[in-house]
């Protein structure tokens, strides 16, 4: 496998938004939203080109990592922080170390950026490997002051966060409402909507809270 990262460019776009949407389809409920907010993000204030990467192999995508401008709020005090997600691979790849690739690169290049943390959403399993924790460890909670398990944190170099806790905004561009999806989603090929045992899991462990 010849595997390269860069940024993504414009002849991308609908690639990226097919291997996106083949990646997330009833995966945390029925249909997806990923797609779509791909396809505005590029457009968004908060859209983080540099650290933003498509995977090539053998020349061609099969998986993407997006970032945006996230903050933690600490009463009048905002910290700027970074998020990423949606981060995809092809179903076809999965497990066969592209994500860690991916993810990995683009760890080190927020870190060259000068970057604070990044702080995500999503299983722990998925994310522990790099050396994200919960983010009870750094008192960061979600904006209802829980500390879920899913909220995951990695700060970019020693000492990042001291001094720092707060709850975390994320960017406003990830919200899609599943109107707005379903008509994006006419672009593309037809999908059956349906549910997936996968869909039960992501349920518990959404509520699930770090105690
Ligand atoms: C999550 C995702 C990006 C991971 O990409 P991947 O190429 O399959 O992952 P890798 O092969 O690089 O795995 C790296 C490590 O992550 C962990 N991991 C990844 N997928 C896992 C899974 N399904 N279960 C448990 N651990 C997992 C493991 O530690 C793995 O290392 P190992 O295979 O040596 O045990 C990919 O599975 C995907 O696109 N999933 C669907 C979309 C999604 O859920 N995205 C994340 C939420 S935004």
């Amino acid at each position: 496998m010849n595997i390269n990262i860069r940024n993504e460019q414009e002849k991308d776009y609908r690639r990226v938004e097919e291997v996106a949407r083949d990646a997330f389809w009833n995966l945390y409920f029925p249909g997806c939203h990923e797609h779509f907010v791909v396809h505005k993000m590029r457009n968004s204030k908060d859209f983080i080109k540099e650290i933003s990467f498509v995977i090539e192999v053998d020349g061609n995508i099969e998986g993407a990592i997006f970032y945006t401008h996230s903050k933690i709020i600490d009463n009048d005090t905002e910290y700027k922080m970074i998020s990423f997600g949606p981060v995809f691979i092809s179903p076809k790849y999965h497990r066969k170390g592209l994500g860690r690739k991916l993810i990995t690169h683009s760890i080190n290049q927020a870190k060259k950026m000068g970057y604070k943390a990044i702080l995500t959403l999503g299983y722990p399993y998925h994310y522990e490997p790099y050396g994200f924790l919960g983010g009870k460890k750094y008192n960061i909670s979600m904006a209802d002051g829980n500390f879920y398990k899913g909220l995951l944190v990695l700060p970019l170099y020693k000492g990042a966060l001291d001094n720092i806790k707060g709850y975390v905004v994320f960017s406003d561009v990830l919200d899609a409402k599943d109107e707005e999806v379903d008509e994006f989603d006419k672009n593309f090929p037809y999908k059956e909507k349906k549910f997936q045992e996968s869909q039960l899991e992501f349920k518990k462990a959404s509520v699930m809270l770090d105690e």
